[in-house]
């Protein structure tokens, strides 16, 4: 049996991967079935086509009911009709673990059986692909970008489209712009989830997330060090300023648990606990300090999936759990004007 497969591009990403699944689906139809697998690029007729059903699967069309005002083009995940819950992850300061919380939760999320897209919106210090270990890049066609997908995570950064070695030097409205892009022009598929990276602190990025996705649920990421006040006043006054629901805080690098089973605290205690009462949220969830969360940083593999029965693992499937019991935040905020 011969079978010839359109692929997008001429260079198409795991090709080999995409023969074998092909095979054993033929010979678990045909048993004994010899298959032989020739992939052959689309025509630019084809490419157009494919580009609209995509777009159409994502549900583009259906922001009749109201877009974002801000929007100059919507995004259907800003749709009122949108199911995804968008959920960013920020801090009032860099460093406290907002993209290794990210990440991990993601593919929690994933691994409990939801459809997730990971958007790194730290488009200055992008960290995702590589926390993610993502070996290729989108596939751009018909005007829409597909993006990689990595445990389960589909996931799209500026790290895709920028070389690494050069700083990127937007100002607010390229910023906005390439948020936009990667709202609009992506082909996200409708997740059930939208799990937003936050550069650090409450720049002009927090605002165009804010403005482009009216339902974005806030998450804010603090370390374990009772000094936590002058950030609780900082994540506060974010989500005040842009009536962003804030739903939990999440405390990271809580205890390096030894192999004697002792837990000790290298960050003081307490951070997390006060964070949440001070803005009147649930503590969401303590993940402890691990040396093969950063390794797994570091390579491509998040803890989660490294060690999937481990502390870490069962902490984030915890949070995936606590997240989805929370459901979403009965916030639209159509009052929004880019213009404000
Ligand atoms: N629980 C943890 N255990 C061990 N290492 C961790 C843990 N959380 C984060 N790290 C490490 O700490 C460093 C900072 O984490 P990360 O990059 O996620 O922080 P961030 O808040 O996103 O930083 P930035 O503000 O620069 O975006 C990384 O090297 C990461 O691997
Ligand atoms: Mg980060």
């Amino acid at each position: 049996m011969e079978v010839v497969v359109a692929v997008p591009l001429d260079q198409h990403p795991g090709p080999e991967e995409l023969r074998g699944r092909l095979v054993a689906a033929a010979a678990s139809a045909v048993p004994g079935a010899r298959v032989a697998v020739e992939l052959a690029p689309m025509e630019a007729g084809e490419l157009a086509a494919l580009g609209e059903r995509l777009r159409a699967l994502d549900g583009a069309g259906e922001t009749a009911s109201g877009p974002p005002p801000g929007a100059a083009r919507p995004s259907p995940i800003a749709s009122r009709r949108s199911r995804t819950r968008v959920l960013a992850v920020a801090s009032g300061k860099g460093g406290v673990g907002k993209s290794t919380v990210t990440v991990n939760l993601a593919v929690a999320l994933a691994g409990s059986g939801h459809s997730v897209g990971l958007l790194d919106a730290d488009i200055y210090g992008f960290s995702v692909p590589r926390m993610l270990g993502v070996d290729h890049p989108p596939m751009v066609f018909g005007g829409i970008v597909v993006p990689p997908v990595a445990h389960g995570v589909r996931t799209v950064s500026a790290g895709f489209f920028v070389d690494e070695d050069k700083a990127i030097a937007w100002r607010g409205p390229m910023l906005h712009k390439a948020l936009e892009q990667f709202l609009v022009d992506v082909h996200w598929g409708a997740p059930d989830y939208l799990v937003v990276d936050m550069p650090p602190g409450t720049g002009d990025v927090a605002l165009s997330v804010a403005q482009q996705l009216p339902r974005v649920e806030l998450y804010v990421v603090t370390t374990p060090q009772p000094a936590a006040q002058r950030v609780a006043r900082r994540a506060g006054s974010l989500a005040r300023q842009l009536h962003l629901p804030l739903r939990g805080v999440i405390e990271n690098m809580s205890w390096f648990a030894s192999p004697d089973g002792g837990r000790h605290e290298l960050f003081g205690s307490g951070g997390g606990a006060e964070l949440a009462g001070a803005l009147g949220v649930p503590l969401l969830a303590q993940v402890p300090f691990d040396v093969a969360v950063r390794q797994g940083a570091d390579e491509g593999m998040p803890a989660a999936v490294v060690d999937p029965e481990g502390e870490v693992a069962r902490t984030f499937a915890d949070l995936a759990r606590r997240i989805a019991e929370l459901g979403p935040a009965r916030v639209y905020r159509s009052e929004l004007r880019l213009s404000e």
